[in-house]
């Protein structure tokens, strides 16, 4: 079984990672110290989650009772769209070093290829509720995450949430210095993204599933029940396993990693990759 991705840097990645997204405040350090204990190593941030500070403490007491290293752990965390000003992302990696503690970031991502108007809020809105963007270009604020790299705040850098056509402007820039190593993108059974992911890898950037299980807990139409599934549930059954390690075996056979001791049969792959729901969780219809 696959347990690490190879990054085209070489580092390596752990395939399996725990979100933090909607993990609040007063839980997250139990929930990642709980994590550490039985064995997870990768943890994916956001300075939007705004939890940051206790998953450092988290990490911190784990690091300080000897249980792991900083060297063990691979910590990837993401630049919101209000820093995308090349003069403000320095600050922006800087602040979220600091909140988890860290000397570096083993992955940063650009969480979205758009900005939005630089300052205090996080999602800033017009008196139509529009957010109002900026007018930086991704390929600058890219420039400024690649000094991030020089000056050793960050091992790596990629992306999130970009598109074939966004991410074959980048590789085009001219005097591009370091490649994406990384897509982190929705990706489940109603939003397979298929062609995006073989994309990615025929350009060497590994890519990460995200929202997997469909993100149970975030609300959106009765119409959407993916771990409710009739299809998935007949094949699951087959399997004697559950609707959600039938997916999550789904999502990392499109990376393509196996990971669960069993496999899915090409034609129960097919069965699912011919939903073609392109149902979107994650849309940021703002
Ligand atoms: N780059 C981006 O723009 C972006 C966007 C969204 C997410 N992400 C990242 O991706 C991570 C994963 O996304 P996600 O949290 O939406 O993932 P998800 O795997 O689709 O949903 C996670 C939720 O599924 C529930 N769950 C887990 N196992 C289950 C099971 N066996 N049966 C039923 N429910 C189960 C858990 O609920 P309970 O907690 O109630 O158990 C958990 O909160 C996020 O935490 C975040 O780090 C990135």
């Amino acid at each position: 079984m696959t347990t690490f991705v190879e990054l085209s840097t070489k580092a390596k990645m752990p395939i399996l990672g725990l979100g933090t997204w909607q993990s609040p405040i007063g839980k997250v350090r139990d929930a990642m110290k709980f994590a550490i204990d039985i064995g997870y190593r990768h943890f994916d941030c956001a300075y939007v989650y705004q939890n940051e500070n206790e998953i450092g403490n988290a990490m911190e007491e784990k690091i300080e009772e000897g249980v792991v290293t900083r060297e063990d752990l691979f910590v990837v965390s993401k630049l919101w769209c209000t820093f995308h000003e090349k003069s403000l992302v320095k600050e922006a990696c800087q602040n979220t070093l600091a909140a988890l503690k860290l000397a570096y970031l083993d992955l940063y991502l650009m969480h979205w290829p758009m900005g939005f108007k630089a300052g205090e809020e996080l999602f800033p809105a017009d008196e139509n509720g529009m957010i109002i963007p900026s007018d930086t270009d991704f390929l600058d604020t890219w420039e400024a995450m690649e000094e991030l790299v020089d000056a050793g705040l960050v091992k790596s850098i990629g992306l999130s949430n970009f598109s074939c056509e966004q991410i074959e402007r980048l590789l085009k820039k001219p005097d591009l210095k370091y490649k994406p190593v990384n897509n982190q993108i929705e990706s489940h059974p109603y939003l397979p993204q298929e062609e995006l992911v073989n994309y990615c890898q025929s350009q060497e950037i590994s890519v990460t599933a995200y929202c997997p299980l469909g993100a149970p807990n975030w609300p959106r139409g009765e119409d959407f029940c993916l771990l409710d599934d009739p299809k998935i549930k007949e094949i699951a059954d087959k399997h004697s396993k559950t609707s959600a390690q039938v997916i999550e075996t789904f999502v990392c056979v499109l990376s393509p990693f196996k990971v669960f001791d069993f496999e899915l049969t090409k034609e129960e792959m097919e069965t699912i990759l011919s939903f073609k729901r392109r149902y979107r969780i994650c849309s940021l219809s703002m």
